[in-house]
């Protein structure tokens, strides 16, 4: 199953995509945390993205692609996968389809995880990501079980340098800008599903577990 999570910065798509990316024994492809790695491997690709990363805009298109086609080229990715963070505008999606044309596949089902800004604000003021493996935590709705330390891994936890509350409205404005003629770019694939996000994490799992089963059973028909 190809999944892809739509929705603001702070829906829940990484939180999500790693849960399911468990249930489903499938890759979660996050192209935040792609150019995260390359930012502090101060890589060509890093340095040139670390500048649009900080300010909240978009890397731009060129660059994403080559990390994401590179990405979606291995093996592991013939299972399915969760793409988190990609495609951001209609020149992404249909450079993503050109990719996976490139390996036999197409999108089965795209998630839109829907939030309200309040809650983007306090989630986002309040995440703390592992540096080692790169779990999320939250000052009070997910609290990691010892002060500043991953559940996990023991690795260190820290505060994204974008987290801050000017940067997630330049992200959020730039989110806006783009998503809604990404939306009907697969509404009319017919691949768009909503998700009601503000809830519990555990509950909006379940909700999109439900919803990949439906798909998986139409894919059997
Ligand atoms: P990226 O890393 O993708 O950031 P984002 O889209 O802004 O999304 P976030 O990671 O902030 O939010 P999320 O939805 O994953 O929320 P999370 O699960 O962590 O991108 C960063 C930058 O990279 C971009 O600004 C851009 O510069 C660049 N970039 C990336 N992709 C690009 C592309 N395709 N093109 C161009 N540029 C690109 O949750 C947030 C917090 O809330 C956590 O603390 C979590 O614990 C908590 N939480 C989550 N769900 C719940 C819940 N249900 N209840 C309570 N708390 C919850």
């Amino acid at each position: 199953m190809n999944i892809i999570l739509l929705g603001p910065p702070g829906a829940g798509k990484g939180t999500q995509a790693k849960g399911l990316a468990q249930k489903l024994n499938i890759p979660h492809v996050s192209t935040g945390d792609l150019l995260r790695q390359n930012v502090a491997g101060q890589t060509e690709l890093g340095r040139e993205a670390k500048n649009y990363m900080e300010k909240g805009t978009l890397v731009p298109d060129e660059l994403v692609t080559r990390i994401v086609e590179q990405r979606l080229l291995q093996p592991d990715i013939k299972k399915g996968f969760i793409l988190d963070g990609y495609p951001r505008n209609t020149s992404q999606a249909r450079s993503l389809d050109r990719i996976l044309g490139k390996i036999g596949t197409s999108v089965n089902l795209v998630m839109d995880l829907d939030t309200s800004e309040p809650v983007i604000i306090q989630r986002l003021t309040g995440r703390l990501v592992c540096k080692k493996c790169g779990a999320n935590f939250h000052i009070k709705n997910m609290p990691p079980k010892k002060d500043m330390a991953c559940d996990y891994c023991l690795g260190k936890l820290y505060q994204r340098s974008d987290d801050n509350e000017a940067t997630i409205r330049t992200r959020l404005e730039v989110y806006r800008k783009e998503v809604s003629s990404l939306i009907d770019y697969y509404r009319q694939k017919n691949l768009l599903k909503p998700v009601v996000a503000d809830g519990e994490a555990e509950v909006v799992l379940k909700e999109m577990v439900k919803l990949v089963e439906q798909i998986n059973d139409s894919l059997k028909v």
